[in-house]
């Protein structure tokens, strides 16, 4: 065959565009499967493939996620874990997450009942609701998109009661009034030492009840209130996790929510040392379910509905997604800490006063992570804030974001409006910090972690 030099030269010039086309394609192949398939993505192992869908949806595994969760944040529940784990669910799908105004602290005001007021005004319209609150419905429906899902979380009220009694020990007055601190003498007699309208009382009696916006003090004879209370919760919540099954928990949840794997990864968060647990002598735990006897029917129900949630999806099913769960959380762990796991610390061994836990007056000791000093090498610091957002304490988090959503929150104020005042611009210093050497001395800072599932 022959060609004119010409018609060579025109194939030449063709083969090398081609070339290059090609180049290009490798190129953004490989650097999309290092931004998609980097440090932390997981190989799914056909996850979406082995378990039938909870709905009657054929096909979870396309259906796009839910992004409009609130999630009720009971208390001593292993609910700071869960607000962690929706924090950064909402950052990486830049999701808002609706956060409380100054003047409530971190919580939406808690123990008052929750109003949209309470609400940050650049935090709205929000995707996701987590903090603390007095559950009200009525306000939440009006504030989050209609088709919020709504998802809570109860603990078994004795090793429940036994937690809140040792963690607020010294803040309740009813449980500062018994001789020695005695849990016995408590439950002994309570009336002698509780006060229904006393400040801090809700942590003292049916504190679940009372979060989910019913009356603590209801008397366990008005049995058509406890039976009507439940039917309401059933109504409103999707789901309710139960803290003692919190993995199968999260199983229900990322099929509910049709989330993936690498969206229910999480370290626990918010625990005592094990010298200030107890466990409970015999006899006390019909106690405590007698003086919380609302709180033990709601649990006893929704125990009941979470197992045969977990049966309906099959119990094989449920064992390989807790099994594949645990397993990533052990290799996401070990890329954050390496094979030194960070060390566990009382709060009073950690220095730095900014970062240590809330601790409470008196024999609890809250732990928090001494992390490695040299950690910092080798990671990205997209990884590297992911492996700080997993262990970041609720109150610290809580800050971060609000920085954050402020800051987007002004930019977006500035394109609508670009004749607004000056004072508006002021730069906020919102993300962690990015200089090497800092990040650093956030590793040395001895990060403390209060973990509040016991
Ligand atoms: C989130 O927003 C950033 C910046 O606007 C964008 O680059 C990114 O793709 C967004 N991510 C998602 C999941 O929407
Ligand atoms: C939710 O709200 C949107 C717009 O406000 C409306 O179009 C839609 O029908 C509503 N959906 C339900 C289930 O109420
Ligand atoms: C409190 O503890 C002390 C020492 O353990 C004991 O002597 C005392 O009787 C206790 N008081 C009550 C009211 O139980
Ligand atoms: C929860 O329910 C399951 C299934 O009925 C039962 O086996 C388990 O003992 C219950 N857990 C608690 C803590 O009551
Ligand atoms: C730093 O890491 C290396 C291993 O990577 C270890 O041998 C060394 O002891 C660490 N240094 C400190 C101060 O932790």
């Amino acid at each position: 065959l022959f060609l004119s030099p010409s018609a060579v030269a025109v194939k030449q010039r063709a083969m090398s565009q081609k070339k290059i086309f090609l180049v290009i394609i490798a190129i953004s192949t490989v650097s999309l499967l290092l931004h998609h398939g980097g440090h932390f993505s997981w190989p799914m192992e056909a996850f979406h493939l082995g378990c039938p869908s909870l709905r009657s949806h054929p096909a979870t595994g396309l259906k796009p996620k839910s992004t409009n969760v609130a999630f009720l944040k009971t208390h001593k529940t292993a609910s700071t874990t869960m607000q962690n784990l929706l924090f950064r669910f909402a950052e990486r799908n830049n999701l808002t997450v609706a956060l409380p105004v100054q003047a409530c602290s971190h919580q939406f005001c808690y123990p008052r009942v929750f109003t949209s007021h309470f609400v940050h005004p650049h935090t709205m319209p929000p995707n996701i609701i987590t903090s603390h609150m007095r559950f009200n419905k009525a306000e939440l429906q009006r504030l989050m998109p209609n088709d919020t899902i709504y998802v809570t979380i109860l603990r078994e009220p004795g090793s429940m009661f036994e937690s809140l009694f040792s963690y607020y020990n010294q803040y309740c007055q009813s449980f500062k009034r018994v001789p020695n601190g005695s849990l016995e003498a408590f439950l002994e007699e309570p009336w002698r030492y509780y006060r229904p309208d006393e400040k801090d009382s809700m942590y003292a009696r049916n504190t679940l009840t009372f979060d989910l916006g019913g009356d603590k003090d209801r008397p366990a004879t008005d049995v058509a209130y406890a039976r009507a209370f439940v039917a309401e919760v059933d109504r409103v919540f999707s789901l309710v996790m139960i803290a003692e099954y919190f993995d199968e928990s999260l199983v229900l949840l990322r099929h509910l929510l049709s989330w993936d794997l690498d969206d229910i990864l999480y370290v626990k968060l918010n625990m005592r040392t094990l010298s200030s647990k107890r466990s409970l002598s015999p006899g006390l735990p019909s106690k405590i379910r007698a003086w919380n006897s609302l709180d033990a029917r709601l649990y006893d129900h929704f125990n009941a509905s979470l197992w045969r949630q977990l049966s309906a999806l099959g119990p094989a099913c449920v064992a390989r997604e807790v099994r594949l769960l645990r397993r990533a959380q052990d290799r996401l762990m070990k890329s954050c800490f390496g094979e030194q796991m960070p060390l566990l610390r009382s709060a009073s061994q950690i220095k730095n006063k900014d970062l240590r836990p809330w601790q409470p007056i008196g024999k609890v000791d809250i732990v928090g992570y001494d992390l490695p000093v040299n950690l910092s090498h080798g990671f990205s610091s997209q990884s590297q804030e992911l492996c700080l957002k997993l262990i970041m304490p609720e109150v610290q988090y809580t800050r971060v974001l609000l920085r954050s959503q402020s800051l987007n929150y002004r930019r977006n104020y500035q394109l609508r409006s670009p004749q607004q005042p000056r004072t508006l611009q002021q730069p906020i210093r919102t993300v962690l910090p990015r200089h090497q050497g800092e990040i650093k001395n956030c590793w040395i800072l001895n990060l403390a972690i209060h973990f509040d599932q016991d």
